[in-house]
């Protein structure tokens, strides 16, 4: 069975999408649309599919078994619960929106559909990160450190707060999802975050703070910190370092180091992590086994809602419990 895909939103992230699944031999791009209807216009010569006038013309065209939402965070109202209501499986970037209890309502319609469902952790399908699953499973961890630092990406929804929903939520959303898969869930985060000067000269209205740092407690007794800044033009880079009684281990980048008592190695990884994603998606859907999926919606809203967390507490200055 081919599985025929359909993409809401044609930018960034889709393209990217777009090229991985070009090479899922299984998967046929069929249908795009995206507000700017040129870009899907492009999109869809490009990979031999139709380009349609709304999401519910695409949703209705009897052309899509499965859907990837492809939209900033701002714009995803309806959308899940009208490819679930059409019987369509779906992929949705992360995150999965900017408001907890709306994300909550997709994912029990999602769930009580039976539908397959994914989302955007594509760094959950790299092997490293696997490897460093394995290792971790019998061990406690005390101590978490992670950051993901760079400069703001060129799109002019991402220097809005109530657009974007910050770095944390938009963006080092993947390395807080890395530390849930990889030490457990989250209990309590208290955040600090500050606009200072390099969003301000990219938008003079932007509302999104380009320095942030996160204390949290892990549900385990661990403790640790993420820090997100976009402020750093020149050097960018991403880490969780995960630190216990007699071990070490980082995932940075396409890297994986694990120094012990026996051993102090660096693996890296040469994993396409969209590819071997949308690979596992595809699959999924053609034997209706939602277990090869790594980062499922239900997933996606559990790292939303520390993140939405950490909002409320940069903003009330207090600590805030996970619930
Ligand atoms: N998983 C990852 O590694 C990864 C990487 C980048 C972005 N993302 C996520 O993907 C999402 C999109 O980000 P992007 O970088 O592609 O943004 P983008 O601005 O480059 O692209 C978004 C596209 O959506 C279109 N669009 C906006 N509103 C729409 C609507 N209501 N219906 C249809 N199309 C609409 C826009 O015209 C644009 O083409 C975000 O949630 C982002 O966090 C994930």
């Amino acid at each position: 069975m081919t599985v025929k895909v359909g993409f809401i939103g044609a930018g960034t992230i889709a393209e990217l999408h777009l090229k991985a699944l070009a090479q899922v031999e299984q998967a046929q791009i069929s249908a795009i649309f995206d507000v700017n209807t040129q870009r899907a216009q492009q999109a869809s010569e490009q990979y031999g599919a139709k380009s349609y006038e709304s999401a519910e013309a695409l949703l209705d065209s009897g052309e899509v078994d499965a859907v990837f939402i492809c939209t900033p965070p701002f714009a995803r109202d309806g959308l899940e619960e009208a490819a679930v209501a059409r019987g369509i499986h779906l992929l949705v970037e992360k995150p999965v929106g900017l408001q907890l209890e709306q994300a909550k309502r997709k994912e029990q319609l999602i769930l009580e559909s039976g539908l397959i469902h994914s989302s955007g952790y594509c760094l959950r399908y790299l092997d490293i990160v696997q490897q460093a699953k394995e290792y971790l499973k019998d061990k406690q961890v005390d101590l978490v450190l992670a950051y993901r630092i760079g400069s703001a990406p060129p799109l002019t929804w991402w220097s809005k707060l109530e657009l974007s929903g910050g770095q944390l939520v938009e963006q080092s959303t993947h390395q807080l999802d890395l530390i849930r898969y990889l030490a457990g869930e989250f209990k309590a985060v208290q955040a600090i975050h500050e606009l200072r000067s390099s969003m301000l000269a990219i938008d003079p209205d932007a509302t999104a703070y380009d320095v942030g740092t996160v204390a949290f407690e892990l549900q385990s007794g661990a403790i640790g910190n993420i820090t997100s800044t976009s402020v750093s033009k020149y050097v960018g880079r991403g880490e969780v370092e995960l630190f216990g009684d007699g071990f070490y281990v980082s995932l940075k980048g396409a890297a994986l180091r694990i120094v012990d008592d026996s051993q102090d190695i660096t693996i890296k990884s040469r994993d396409q992590y969209y590819f071997k994603q949308d690979q596992a998606f595809i699959e999924a859907v053609r034997l209706n086994d939602q277990s090869l999926v790594l980062g499922s919606y239900s997933e996606a809203v559990a790292t939303l809602a520390v993140t939405l967390a950490a909002n409320e507490s940069a903003a009330s200055r207090s600590r805030v419990e996970i619930s």
